[in-house]
C-alpha cells in the first residue's frame, strides 16, 4: 500500500481533500482503530449510523452464511428469504396501518423512491395536478437530485441548483432559535404548513416530508409534544401525503423504534404516516439497506393501478444480504433490549452533555444541549446570552473536530445553524451499547477538546478581525 501523506497520494477519490484521513482498521463497540493503534471513541456511531456498535461478531456471521447460501436475485424477478422476513419484522413495529416495506440501498435512494410513490399515488387516482413537495429548512433527506431538491443544505445545493426541483420551503421547528413566539410560531404549532399549503393550492400538494425530530441540520430540535398531531390532521384535511423520514431517527436512536412514537395524537394513539424511510440504524452500518415503509390505503392504490407496481426499479433493491444485515441487526437490537437501553442511557448521556454547560474553560461557548435518547445536538455559541454565533471564518466547530480526533474523540460537526452560514453545532450519537464509563470517557473528552478550543479561539478571532 502506499504512503498516503496527502489527499493526492493513492487512488481513493476522498471526500474532503484537505487532508487524508486517517486509516481505520478495526472497530469494536463505540471504539475504532486506526493502522497505528490509536484508539478513538466513536461519539456519533459514524454519521450516526453504528447503533449495536462497531465489530458485532454475530452480525458478521449472519451476512457471510446469507452471501454464502444466497447472495443476490433480482427483486422483480424474485422474492427471497431475508426480504420477507425483514419485511415482517418491521411492519410488526410500525404504526397503525402502515403494511408494506419496500427496500433500497441508501437514505436518499429511500426518499427519492418515497417521493415518487406519493406522486404516483396521486397520479393513479386521477389528481395529476398533485406534484408539490413541501419539506422544511433546515432539514436534510438526502443527495440525489429529488432528495436534495427537498433538503435546505446551501452547501449541497450551490453547485447543482440549475438541476434541482422546486421544492416549497416551511421553517423546521427549531426550539433554540425559534422566534419570541415559542410554541406558538407557526413553524412550532404546525400552522406553516397549512399556510404553505393554502399558498400552493390544496390541489397541487402532493406530499409533506419532515424529519420528526431533527438530524444535523436542527441539530436533534425535539418539536413541542402536539405537533405532529396537528401535521397529521393538516395532511389529512387537504389529502397531502405525510412521510416521516426516520432514516436517522429510525430503528432507535431516540429511544423509541420511530421517533414519531414520542408524539401521541388527541386521543392518545400513535400517529401514523402515510410513508417512512429507514436507513443508517436499521443496518447498523454492516451493508447499506433502506427501507421505505407504506400504509395499505397507498398499497392498493398502486396495485389497483395502471402501471402494476412503483414505477422505480434499482438493481439491487431488496437486496438478500443487506435484508439479513438488517434482520441480525434488529435481532442484536432485540436480544439485548438496545432501543429500551438507548432511552435509558440518553438519560444519563443528556444530563451529562449538560455539564458542559458549567465545567471547564469552554463552558461559556456551549449554547444549547438537545435531542432524545441516544441522540444530542450540541450548538455553539459566542455569546450565551444573544446567542450570537462565531464568525464563520473562524472554523470554529472544525476546530473542535480536529481536536478531538488529536485525542481520540470522533463527533459530527454541521454548520449554518444561526442564518444558514454562520452557527457551529456537533452530534453526539454513540452506539446504544455504551456504557456510563464510556460516557464519562466521551464527556471528558469532550470537555478537554472544547477547552483546547476556547483557548486557541481569542487569538484566532484577533488575526480574523486584523485581516
Ligand atoms: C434524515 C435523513 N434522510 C436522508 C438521508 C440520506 O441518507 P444517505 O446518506 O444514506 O443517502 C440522511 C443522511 O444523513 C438523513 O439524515
Amino acid at each position: 500500500m502506499n504512503h498516503r501523506r496527502a489527499p493526492s497520494d493513492g487512488h481513493v477519490f476522498y471526500r474532503k481533500l484537505q487532508r487524508t484521513p486517517p486509516l481505520i482498521v478495526r472497530g469494536e463497540g463505540v471504539y475504532l482503530f486506526d493502522e497505528n493503534g490509536k484508539r478513538y471513541l466513536d461519539a456519533c456511531g459514524g454519521a450516526m449510523v453504528a447503533n449495536v456498535g462497531h465489530g458485532v461478531r454475530e452480525i458478521g456471521d449472519a451476512i457471510g452464511a446469507q452471501a454464502a447460501t444466497l447472495a443476490y436475485v433480482n427483486g422483480t424477478a424474485f422474492t427471497n428469504l431475508p426480504a420477507e422476513a425483514l419485511a415482517d419484522a418491521l411492519i410488526a413495529k410500525a404504526p397503525p396501518g402502515i403494511t408494506k416495506a419496500y427496500f433500497l440501498s441508501s437514505g436518499s435512494e429511500a426518499v427519492e423512491a418515497a417521493l415518487k410513490l406519493a406522486r404516483q399515488y396521486h397520479v393513479e387516482r386521477g389528481e395529476l395536478s398533485r406534484r408539490t413537495i413541501i419539506a422544511r429548512t433546515p432539514g436534510y433527506h438526502g443527495n440525489t437530485l429529488l432528495a436534495l431538491s427537498a433538503s435546505a443544505r446551501p452547501h449541497y445545493r450551490e453547485v447543482y441548483q440549475p438541476w434541482l426541483l422546486d421544492v416549497r420551503m416551511i421553517d423546521a421547528p427549531y426550539p433554540y432559535r425559534a422566534a419570541a413566539q415559542g410554541e406558538s410560531a407557526p413553524a412550532m404549532s404546525g400552522e406553516a404548513l397549512e399556510a404553505a399549503i393554502l399558498e400552493c393550492g390544496a390541489n397541487n400538494v402532493a406530499a409533506f416530508i419532515a424529519e420528526p425530530i431533527g438530524g444535523s441540520s436542527t441539530g436533534a430540535s425535539v418539536p413541542p409534544p402536539q405537533h405532529y398531531a396537528r401535521i397529521r390532521e393538516i395532511c389529512d384535511r387537504y389529502g397531502v401525503l405525510f412521510i416521516a423520514d426516520e432514516v436517522l431517527t429510525g430503528a432507535g436512536r431516540t429511544g423509541k423504534f420511530f421517533s414519531l412514537e414520542h408524539f401521541r395524537d388527541r386521543a392518545g394513539s400513535p400517529i401514523a404516516p402515510d410513508i417512512i424511510t429507514m436507513g443508517k440504524g436499521l443496518n447498523g452500518g454492516y451493508v447499506a439497506l433502506s427501507a421505505l415503509l407504506a400504509s395499505k390505503k397507498i398499497f392498493d392504490t398502486i396495485a389497483a393501478g395502471k402501471y402494476g407496481g412503483l414505477v422505480h426499479a434499482q438493481t439491487y433493491s431488496h437486496h438478500a444480504v443487506a435484508c439479513a444485515a438488517g434482520l441480525a441487526t434488529l435481532s442484536y437490537l432485540e436480544k439485548h433490549r438496545l432501543v429500551e437501553r438507548a432511552a435509558q442511557m440518553g438519560s444519563v448521556l443528556h444530563e451529562r452533555l449538560r455539564s458542559l454547560q458549567n465545567e471547564g474553560a469552554g463552558a461559556s461557548i456551549v449554547g444549547d444541549v438537545r435531542g432524545k435518547g441516544m441522540l444530542a445536538g450540541i450548538e455553539f455559541v459566542a455569546d450565551r446570552e444573544t446567542k450570537a454565533p462565531f464568525p464563520r471564518s473562524l472554523k470554529m466547530v472544525e476546530r473542535l473536530v480536529e481536536a478531538g480526533l488529536q485525542r481520540g474523540l470522533v463527533l459530527w460537526p454541521n454548520t449554518g445553524h444561526a442564518d444558514g452560514i454562520n452557527g457551529d453545532l456537533v452530534m453526539i450519537a454513540p452506539s446504544f451499547t455504551i456504557s456510563e464509563e464510556q460516557i464519562e470517557e466521551l464527556v471528558t473528552l469532550l470537555r478537554t477538546s472544547l477547552e483546547d478550543v476556547a483557548r486557541d479561539l481569542p487569538a484566532a478571532a484577533g488575526k480574523v478581525a486584523a485581516h
